[in-house]
């Protein structure tokens, strides 16, 4: 592959093929990305689908079967794109899951498999690509994070916890990886419309539209579009930031 091609730089969406995930493959192959969507394998029904609805992109959007929460299969995934593709250019950490529970009933069973998805996650895939984008000299990470890391949430000290800890480590890599052209954000999605958020009871979500300023859920493609946003080749300047999507459910500065 040509490195200096930029209109085929490579891109990485973990959870690609979730809700969120799609649709940021979608974007990101519309400008011009070769794209690896990594999901679990055991997920075929969905990897089906997936493909079927992606189809009109052909070879430029892959899938690999991939469980984040593993660091060697990170690494050894990540190794097998490099080699097929030349690089790993662009990372959008999207894989994640909810194990909800008043921290009163949360077992430690529920605390730790979030912690290993949503947080350890982000490690296992960011450590295994900085070195390959600090010597091309080029990177744009992207974090999946959510307005409940911002705010904590009834019932999600697990998954507040791990959001806030997902911008926390952004911040610090952010840091670490500027001067070699790497770029790493945040985006921190408010209520999406999403079988995440379908899985929610008709009345709570309800309630959570008639507090939300613009008055609906949010679309992947309004969280696809500023992933595209922070991930294009001249983003070179936005690093450590948050940009969160959401409706104006939550503002601060
Ligand atoms: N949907 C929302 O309203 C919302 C709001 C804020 C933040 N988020 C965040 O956005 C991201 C995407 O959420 P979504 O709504 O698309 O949910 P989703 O459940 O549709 O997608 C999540 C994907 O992650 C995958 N995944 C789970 N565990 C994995 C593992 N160990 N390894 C690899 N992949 C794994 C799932 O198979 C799934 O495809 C998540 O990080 C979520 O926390 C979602």
């Amino acid at each position: 592959m040509n490195q200096t091609n930029t209109s085929r730089r490579v891109a990485i969406v973990t959870g690609g093929i979730g809700g969120l995930g799609t649709e940021i493959c979608r974007h990101l192959a519309r400008a011009g990305r070769q794209v690896v969507a990594l999901d679990l394998a055991a997920r075929s029904e969905r990897v089906a689908a997936f493909h079927d609805e992606l189809a009109e992109f052909g070879d430029a959007i892959g899938f690999a079967p991939l469980d984040v929460s593993n660091f060697d299969s990170c690494q050894q995934a990540i190794a097998q794109i490099e080699n097929r593709y030349g690089s790993v250019d662009i990372v959008v950490n999207a894989a994640g899951i909810t194990r909800d529970a008043s921290l009163r009933k949360m077992t430690p069973q529920q605390w730790h498999e979030l912690m290993q998805v949503n947080l350890d996650g982000v490690f296992n895939i960011c450590r295994n690509v900085v070195d390959g984008m600090s010597a091309r000299g080029f990177g744009r990470i992207v974090n999946i994070s959510s307005v409940n890391g911002q705010t904590g949430q009834f019932g999600q000290t697990n998954y507040s916890a791990a959001k806030a800890g997902v911008h926390g480590f952004s911040m610090a890599l952010a840091r670490e990886t500027a001067r070699k052209g790497i770029t790493v954000n945040t985006v921190s999605p408010g209520y999406c419309d999403t079988p995440m958020v379908a899985a929610v009871p008709d009345d709570i979500r309800a309630q959570i539209i008639a507090g939300i300023p613009v008055g609906r859920l949010g679309a992947p493609a309004d969280i696809a579009r500023a992933v595209a946003f922070l991930t294009a080749d001249d983003a070179g300047y936005i690093t450590g930031a948050n940009l969160p999507v959401n409706g104006g459910y939550f503002m601060s500065f």
